[in-house]
């Protein structure tokens, strides 16, 4: 009597992890770079640069400060929920522990460029070789729970995005005038030097294991309410910093181009921020805002002088405004952005747009199922 209960059990037991495979896992998604993505991370840093006060967050789900430089939602979150899955939390939270690591994880830190010695003025930040290093961590952590075949796999087929970059000019080589790398450096050699430096930290990710990733280009770094209050006197796009765009994101088409050429196979997509960002930024009505000079959340000239502090102007309808505070978009234009990722056309997506990246994902993964 008891023997074929026990069959029975352990046919039920084997039906059981037969559909627990046979269904699509989470999609893991990493995410490396700036303050245009960071999570909340450098809320566990001793920094000045930090979003986890009012009104940072005032249309977040929970209407707290997150450390997400945004009203709402930013780039991740709404990549995530187009996805499907649930927000990816920032590698400093203690909650990101057990099964919630399979989900990936966000190294992302605010002030941080491609250069060592970008945002130092903001003291205790990840600068990008801290945050490679904290995803092999990341990898040896979860190899613990599930093995290193099954990490390995895991990071393979993960999303994998990186936002870096224009605070190797705003936070730099701008910063003031005649700072050390404009000494050193004319901008078309800057560039240059930078973007050999974002060629190495591509090939480490691809090292690391990363095989499909969305590198975003800079925005239009001088149309920010920010440059708009220090350097334009007529509200026009601030010249030096648009200078620096235009060399900046064409140099890096190209390594995504050598990379891949490399690898032999497409790894790396390059994403056409700065055409994303300049439909809403010069044609702000057709986009459904009423401005995308002044941000919503500042003080003096655009709202564009300082911080966003409890203490600033604040818009009563984030969603009418380009810019949330005097650098970072709003949630509403982050999610214009990320519509343009997932299904833009080759103007807005080299190589492809996410709905095609995640297509063909999902068929290697179910090759590899079918193998098995
Ligand atoms: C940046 O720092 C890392 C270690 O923190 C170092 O390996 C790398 O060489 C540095 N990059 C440059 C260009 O100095
Ligand atoms: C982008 O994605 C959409 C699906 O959302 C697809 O129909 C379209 O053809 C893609 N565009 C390009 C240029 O790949």
């Amino acid at each position: 009597m008891d023997f074929p209960l026990a069959s029975m059990i352990a046919g039920l037991v084997v039906l059981v992890l037969g559909t627990l495979a046979s269904q699509p896992e989470a999609r893991a998604f990493f995410v490396f770079g700036d303050s245009l993505v960071d999570s909340g991370n450098n809320n566990y840093l001793l920094t000045s640069a930090r979003a986890d006060s009012p009104p940072y967050g005032i249309d977040y789900p929970t209407r707290r400060a997150t450390g997400r430089f945004s009203n709402g939602l930013n780039i991740p979150d709404i990549i995530s929920e187009s996805m499907g899955e649930e927000s990816v939390l920032p590698y400093l939270s203690p909650e990101l522990t057990g099964d919630r690591l399979r989900n990936g994880a966000n190294f992302a830190s605010a002030g941080i460029g491609i250069l060592n010695d970008t945002g130092i003025q903001f003291v205790n930040i990840i600068m990008m070789p801290k945050q490679l290093e904290y995803f092999h961590q990341y990898q040896q952590r979860v190899s613990q729970s599930i093995g290193a075949a099954e990490t390995q796999r895991l990071v393979n087929q993960a999303l994998v995005l990186i936002t870096v970059g224009g605070n190797d000019f705003v936070n730099n080589y701008y910063l003031v005038p005649y700072s050390a790398r404009s000494r050193q450096y004319s901008l078309h050699d800057y560039v240059r030097y930078v973007i050999s430096e974002y060629k190495k930290i591509l090939r480490r990710l691809y090292e690391l294991g990363a095989r499909n990733v969305l590198v975003t280009g800079t925005g239009p770094l001088g149309c920010v309410p920010a440059e708009l209050a220090q350097r334009s006197p007529d509200g026009s796009c601030a010249a030096e910093l648009q200078r620096a765009a235009n060399l900046f994101n064409p140099q890096l088409v190209q390594i995504v181009n050598q990379l891949n050429t490399e690898i032999g196979t497409n790894v790396f997509f390059a994403v056409n921020a700065y055409r994303m960002n300049i439909d809403f930024i010069s044609n702000p009505q057709q986009y459904g805002f009423i401005t995308s000079k002044i941000a919503c959340c500042g003080q003096g000239p655009y709202n564009g002088i300082g911080l966003c502090t409890a203490l600033s102007n604040l818009c009563p309808n984030r969603d009418i405004y380009a810019f949330w505070d005097p650098f970072h978009p709003s949630e509403r234009a982050n999610r214009y952005v990320v519509r343009q990722i997932l299904s833009g056309t080759s103007d807005y997506m080299h190589h492809g747009n996410l709905s095609t990246i995640l297509a063909t994902i999902d068929s290697r993964i179910a090759a590899v199922d079918y193998k098995t």
